[in-house]
């Protein structure tokens, strides 16, 4: 699953390379035979030695320039945040002026918050974290890309069990509805004609309908989850396509009626193992007033993280997952890509406009397990450390490597669940900034298919709008409604809102 533990120290920083000075020099053998020639061309030592004052300022003009690079790219927190994370202390997260003169924000909002990210250093790196009082815990790197982290025992066995039977109190819903709704009404209000559907689902504009153009569709749209098979039983139940050649024209496409796919599966009946997501789950509010394991949690992935408080505290509740013997959850990424025009949901109260693109803006995913798993339910990474990321070549005729329920072994990396151990990982790159850029492909993840038992996790989401100034003004509201709440207090409401998520 993953490499050797090797080292149990952070301080494993590469040892310094040779300057290039030291290496154009000549060996202290040739000193004596050195001397002679200086004697002998006293132009040709100095010119030896303007060259070698060329080298060494290259080399520390490189140097510094290298410096500059890390220092912005992890943000100026991110490096004195690794060094104090040994210890306890929490202020390094809160909200400070220190990096004012970073970036003062285009408009309105000083650019003082930044996001540290946690260096990888290496695959297999272990670095010992402070995060409950008295205890010291381990975090392995698992892989750089996406940064991923596995650290056991993040939760006591009670903990656990605590964590567990409030999600069973509060009652678990079906993450997934059977039949998605309102599709032919969409399709209806859209009154869009085949060829603009076919130029639609044609994501490569190859004049043909490929097998994962389509799969890709049905699986986003209707959350259920096709097969090469299946699409193939499909056209031959529909005579979709003619000249058999795996592939749909447009003429071939145009035969058929806009939700023929649809109405054919239906027909046919959906099982919930042909769902992208098989499971049942609830979320827990972990703020003021719930139950105090839920709030050291809380507390817990904030020095874990390293991030504000604040963003952890403004962030989605815990959501806890139960899968039963069977259960899957098909290779997706928690939160999508950031177009100009996409927003946030959890700042949709500070966003001036309506955009019809949204995202939940998961910068974080720290996923707890809480209990052993008999057999299967590994948490499946296709691509992590892959050298290339291709949508299209993950849906292979034989291997489709987003399948959970068939191909969990052949993806790059799996996470044996095990109960205590938390994993978390960053669904976005560094905006080089200091704050969210764009989405990390590599984030790609999934639950193989529980074979044996039952599985239990939960998952912290920690959101952060890659528009800072969205995120600030939500802050700003945020701190605001607080405050008018103290005057007239209304708690109810808040818990509700969060209740309703
Ligand atoms: C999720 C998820 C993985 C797992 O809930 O979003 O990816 O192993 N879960 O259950
Ligand atoms: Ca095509
Ligand atoms: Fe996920």
């Amino acid at each position: 699953m993953m490499e050797p533990q090797d080292t149990i120290e952070e301080d494993d920083s590469p040892s310094a390379s040779a300057p290039p000075s030291s290496s154009s020099s000549p060996p202290p053998r040739a000193l004596p035979r050195q001397r002679v020639s200086l004697q002998k061309t006293s132009v040709c030592s100095r010119s030896y030695f303007m060259v070698v004052m060329v080298f060494f300022h290259v080399y520390i003009i490189n140097v510094i320039a290298l410096l500059l690079y890390v220092h912005y790219n992890n943000g100026s927190n991110a490096i004195s945040a690794n060094r104090d994370f040994t210890s306890s202390d929490s202020s390094s997260h809160k909200v400070t002026g220190a990096s004012d003169a970073q970036a003062t924000a285009d408009s309105g909002f000083p650019r003082n918050m930044f996001l540290p990210r946690i260096e990888g250093i290496r695959v297999g790196h272990v670095q010992k974290v402070s995060l409950v009082s008295g205890k010291v815990h381990e975090m392995k790197t698992l892989s750089l890309k996406p940064l991923l982290f596995e650290i056991p025992d993040f939760l006591s066995e009670e903990e656990c069990g605590v964590v567990l039977r409030l999600a069973q109190l509060k009652g678990l819903m079906e993450s997934q509805v059977m039949v998605p709704e309102g599709q032919e009404e969409l399709n209806q209000q859209l009154n869009l004609s085949p060829e603009e559907i076919f130029n639609f689902l044609d994501l490569n504009q190859d004049g043909q309908l490929q097998p994962h153009e389509i799969l890709t569709h049905s699986r986003v749209r209707d959350g259920i989850w096709l097969t090469s098979e299946n699409l193939k039983e499909i056209y031959d139940g529909l005579k979709a396509d003619l000249d058999g050649n795996g592939l749909l024209s447009l003429e071939e496409f145009g035969r058929l009626r806009s939700d023929a796919f649809q109405r054919f599966l239906l027909q046919r009946g959906v099982e919930r193992s042909q769902l992208v997501r098989n499971s049942r789950h609830t979320w827990l509010y972990q703020g003021q007033g719930a139950h105090q394991v839920l709030q050291d949690l809380r507390k817990r992935v904030t020095l874990l993280t390293r991030l504000p408080s604040s963003l952890v505290e403004l962030s989605e509740p815990l959501q806890v997952v139960r899968y039963e013997q069977g259960g899957h959850y098909h290779a997706h990424h928690d939160s999508g890509p950031v177009y100009p025009e996409t927003a946030c949901t959890h700042t949709r109260l500070a966003a001036n406009t309506t955009s019809p693109f949204q995202t939940s803006c998961r910068y974080i995913t720290v996923l707890f397990y809480l209990n052993n798993v008999q057999e299967g339910g590994e948490t499946t990474f296709p691509v992590a450390d892959n050298r290339t990321y291709e949508e299209a070549s993950l849906i292979q005729n034989d291997v489709d490597l987003l399948d959970t329920r068939k191909h969990c072994d052949k993806g790059n990396l799996r996470v044996k669940p095990v109960k205590g151990t938390a994993v978390f990982w960053y669904n976005y790159l560094s905006d080089g900034r200091g704050w969210v850029g764009e989405q990390d492909e590599y984030s790609l993840h999934g639950g193989c298919v529980v074979t044996r038992g039952t599985k239990w996790v939960a998952n912290n989401w920690i959101n952060v709008d890659p528009d800072y100034q969205r995120q600030a003004r939500y802050q700003l509201l945020v701190s605001q409604q607080e405050s008018q709440e103290q005057e007239q207090p209304n708690l109810d409401q808040h818990i509700e809102a969060h209740q309703d998520l």
